[in-house]
């Protein structure tokens, strides 16, 4: 069989950190085996799955049944998330025995009702996990400004789409991730920060790199291409949380990426069915859209248009992805792609995105009808093609492999400590050292 890369840019399989893959419970939104073919279908050969499915990965025995899931249909690589909570820590031992690539930590409110740890919580939580080397992502937002504001716009009777935008103003973003910046710092805990979604957000994450935190962020393509527009267009479709926010803020995430502020390109792919994503009353529609499949068409436009290199692109995609997370293909060597994980790309291709078109089982986005330039023609995992054609390669279900297997994360040590936190950690020895 003779293969022709004619005319195709060949790039390294991009990293997405953030999806939802709904499997176990609610897999009629999406489950494994849908997924993956999304993500093989937009040039993606790895995704880290979040945990908020049912029930929630917040123990070992769950997570060893979401990893007998994965490994029967993913059509591409992955990493599972576990939940860090109010009374978990002791969890953390089981969890990262039974392989995961991160925790995962709710600070809001957001689908799936994941109950918020205390700040006193997340303290023992990131001085428990610190030492694991393991990296915590954290859903940085507050919810108690929405819920007062969602109260008051109900009582009113209002219920245009931008009450979602009105009610959810960036402080209490801006506030979250200070937070967790804070307790990472005197922790030393690993952190990021996911869907950064507000030109304010970068305030924080900057000063606290300057401290020497180790703090990475992303943002996803909705934040740098839809405002407040876009609400009239797509009322309840462009539900998600954090909410797309006023266009001014689409500059500045453009400027925090280039300049380094912002690590990486995540898409929250966050799939619903259209009955969900559509019923008359905005509070009651579930956030969030699909994102996996179009995250490379849309970003790479941006390469035809100019904005950035290509090159940028992929240290967003997929560099920045593979070091903050310690993905080695051979240890010791930093080289995404290298373990033939591939994305073939026509970087001049137009054609226009359609949510009918959609490997997702949400069939339902922001970005129909949207134009693009950029389309990947195949896509290759650990030396196989998965999408060949713009069609899924036969019998490549289950090919995909859990990452955690190949992660290197050198323990992590707090940047200073005080007698405040000497007397916290006395009892606790492994993190006192
Ligand atoms: C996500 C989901 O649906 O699981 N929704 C969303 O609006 N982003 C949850 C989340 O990432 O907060
Ligand atoms: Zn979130
Ligand atoms: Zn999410």
């Amino acid at each position: 069989e003779t293969f022709d890369a004619t005319g195709l840019h060949i790039l390294p399989g991009a990293i997405d950190v953030h999806v939802h893959f709904r499997d176990p419970g609610y897999t009629h939104k999406e489950d494994f085996e849908s997924g993956t073919a999304a993500a093989a279908f937009g040039g993606v050969t790895t995704v880290f799955d979040m945990p908020n499915t049912i029930p929630t990965v917040a123990d070992g025995e769950t997570l060893k049944v979401k990893h007998a899931i994965a490994a029967s249909k993913a059509h591409v690589d992955y990493g599972l998330y576990a939940v860090l909570g109010e009374d978990t820590i002791d969890k953390v031992p089981e969890l990262i025995e039974a392989g995961i690539i991160g925790f995962k930590c709710y600070m809001g409110n957001t689908f799936g009702r994941i109950p918020t740890p205390s700040t006193g919580a997340m303290l023992e939580a990131f001085e428990m996990v610190a030492p694991t080397g393991k990296r915590i992502s954290l859903h940085a937002e507050t919810n108690s400004v929405m819920e007062r504001r969602q109260k008051r716009l109900t009582e009113s009777g209002r219920t245009d789409p931008l009450a979602h935008l009105a009610s959810r103003p960036a402080v209490v973003a801006v506030e979250a991730v200070a937070r967790a910046a804070i307790l990472a710092e005197w922790t030393g805990a690993r952190i990021h920060i996911l869907h950064i979604s507000s030109a304010a957000e970068l305030g924080p994450l900057r000063d606290a790199k300057a401290r020497g935190v180790d703090i990475t962020g992303e943002t996803c393509p909705h934040y740098l291409m839809l405002g407040e527009a876009d609400y009239a267009r797509c009322r309840g479709i462009i539900r998600v949380n954090p909410p797309v926010r006023e266009s001014v803020n689409n500059e500045p995430l453009w400027a925090g990426l280039l300049d380094g502020t912002i690590d990486m390109i995540a898409t929250d792919h966050a799939p619903h069915t259209p009955e969900e994503k559509t019923r008359a009353d905005i509070w009651s529609v579930d956030c969030g859209f699909p994102g996996v499949e179009t995250q490379m068409p849309l970003m790479l436009t941006e390469v035809a248009a100019g904005r950035y290199d290509i090159r940028d692109y992929v240290r967003w995609s997929a560099v920045n992805p593979a070091k903050v997370w310690g993905l080695y293909p051979k240890k010791g060597a930093i080289l995404p792609g290298a373990d033939a994980d591939l994305a073939f790309v026509d970087l001049d291709h137009a054609w226009t995105l359609r949510d009918a078109d959609l490997q997702s089982r949400s069939k339902i986005s922001p970005w129909d009808g949207r134009k693009v330039v950029g389309l990947p023609r195949h896509t290759m995992v650990r030396g196989r093609f998965v999408m060949k054609d713009r069609a899924l390669v036969a019998d490549t279900k289950g090919h995909g492999r859990s990452v955690h297997a190949i992660q290197q994360m050198p323990e992590a040590r707090p940047l200073h400590t005080d007698e405040t936190l000497s007397a916290v950690t006395a009892d606790r020895p492994e993190v006192a050292a």
